[in-house]
């Protein structure tokens, strides 16, 4: 079997941000499993709110060419009202007006913290729609994160059930699926 090589992406930007928390608890536990990861940093990919007249930015045409080099890749989500939050719809437009190889050829992972309850179910789900819309194998293992303040330590760990048992049942199946398509 070759090592999975493995991308997270975290939609928030935000220095104190809980998905960035979970993003770190999530990549010791993959990295535990035999997987090589590697962070996608917004920050480093600033782009326009899309507009169809503009021409796609060159930052684009690399993160997308970068995004290609992946068997999977796990993103970790605010919830903002219900919905995904604008920064990971806009950066899945402006990449999807260059090319959707890369939702077509990964193995998507989703997941969300949030300091309630909840675990941004709805955004999970939006962001399940257009992944499968564009051709991409979303697990069906999701790991929400409600009630982040006693579900992560300080590091991001996953220390509380039901994140916990998500977390690794959606780092299994990732990892014998990028191996069965091998
Ligand atoms: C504009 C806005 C809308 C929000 N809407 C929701 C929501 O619909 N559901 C939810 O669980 N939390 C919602 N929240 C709270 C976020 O889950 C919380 O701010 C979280 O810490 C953001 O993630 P981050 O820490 O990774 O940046 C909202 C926060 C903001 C700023």
């Amino acid at each position: 079997m070759n090592t999975p090589k493995i991308a997270f992406i975290c939609a928030s930007l935000r220095k104190e941000s809980i998905n960035k928390k979970l993003e770190s608890g999530m990549i010791r536990l993959f990295e535990k499993k035999g997987a090589k990861t590697h962070v996608i940093n917004l920050n480093e990919f600033q782009m326009p709110i899309f507009h169809g007249d503009l021409k796609i930015p060159e930052n684009v045409k690399s993160l997308t060419k970068l995004l290609e080099t992946f068997d999977g890749i796990v993103i970790t989500t605010p919830e903002y009202n219900g919905c995904l939050p604008p920064l990971l719809k806009n950066m899945i437009d402006w990449t999807s007006a260059d090319s959707i190889d890369y939702i077509k050829n990964a193995i998507w992972g989703i997941a969300s913290a949030t300091p309630g309850p909840m675990s941004g179910i709805m955004c999970m789900r939006q962001l399940n729609f257009i992944l499968n819309r564009l051709g991409g194998e979303v697990l069906s293992q999701q790991v929400g994160c409600g009630n982040a303040a006693s579900s992560l330590d300080s590091d991001g760990n996953l220390i509380s059930q039901p994140a916990l048992n998500f977390a690794e049942k959606m780092c299994e199946m990732m990892i014998k699926r990028i191996d069965q398509k091998n």
